[in-house]
């Protein structure tokens, strides 16, 4: 019997990582409706934002250059480590990551890791998760802003025609 609950505890334990429905982590509940330009310490679930960046503003439609832009970069310093489906490689697979988390704190997440490893218990428990650190890819904000523009993008928020 207890072997059992081991078990189960174990299967949600490699799940969580993988997963897109990880909402006892996320950092803003599920059923709150996402407003493009909202105000962002709401989004954020009102917790203390740790990284640098504190404000993110959003496009809707998305811009298609940003798009491109995000999408190379991704493919060139993410994919080896993030696929774009929920399933997990080494990181967590990016669909639905625009939903589980507010803009601002995955900017901080892709630009600044260490600081967000450190402080912020979302990042740590993933850290827990995945048992390896995302390491610090140089990003600049705007590269890190096209790559969010790629993620929302893959969760099937619409691009404006060229
Ligand atoms: C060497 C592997 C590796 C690379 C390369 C990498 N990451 Fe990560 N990433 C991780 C791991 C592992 C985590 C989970 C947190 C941790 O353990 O540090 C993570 C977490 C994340 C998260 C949070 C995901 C979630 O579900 O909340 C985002 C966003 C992210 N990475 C973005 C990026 C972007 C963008 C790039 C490319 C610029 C990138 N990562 C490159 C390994 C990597």
């Amino acid at each position: 019997m207890k072997k059992i609950a081991m078990l189960a505890v174990l299967g949600l334990f490699v799940w969580a990582c993988g997963s897109d429905a990880d909402n006892s982590t996320a950092d803003k509940p599920a059923s709150k409706p996402k407003s493009m330009l909202a105000d962002q310490a709401a989004d954020s679930g009102g917790e203390v934002v740790v990284g640098k960046i504190k404000e993110v503003q959003l496009n809707d439609p998305l811009d298609p250059d940003m798009v491109e832009r995000g999408r190379a970069i991704y493919e060139m310093k993410c994919a080896a480590c993030h696929k774009l489906t929920d399933q997990r490689v080494v990181g967590p697979g990016f669909k639905g990551v625009t939903e589980r988390r507010s803009p601002v704190w995955i900017m901080n997440m892709i630009t600044d890791p260490d600081a967000m490893l450190e402080k912020d218990p979302v990042a740590q428990q993933l850290l827990k998760e995945c048992l390896v650190r995302m390491p610090n890819q140089n990003l600049t904000e705007q590269d890190a802003r096209d790559v969010l523009e790629f993620m929302f993008y893959n969760d099937g928020k619409p691009v404006a025609e060229k």
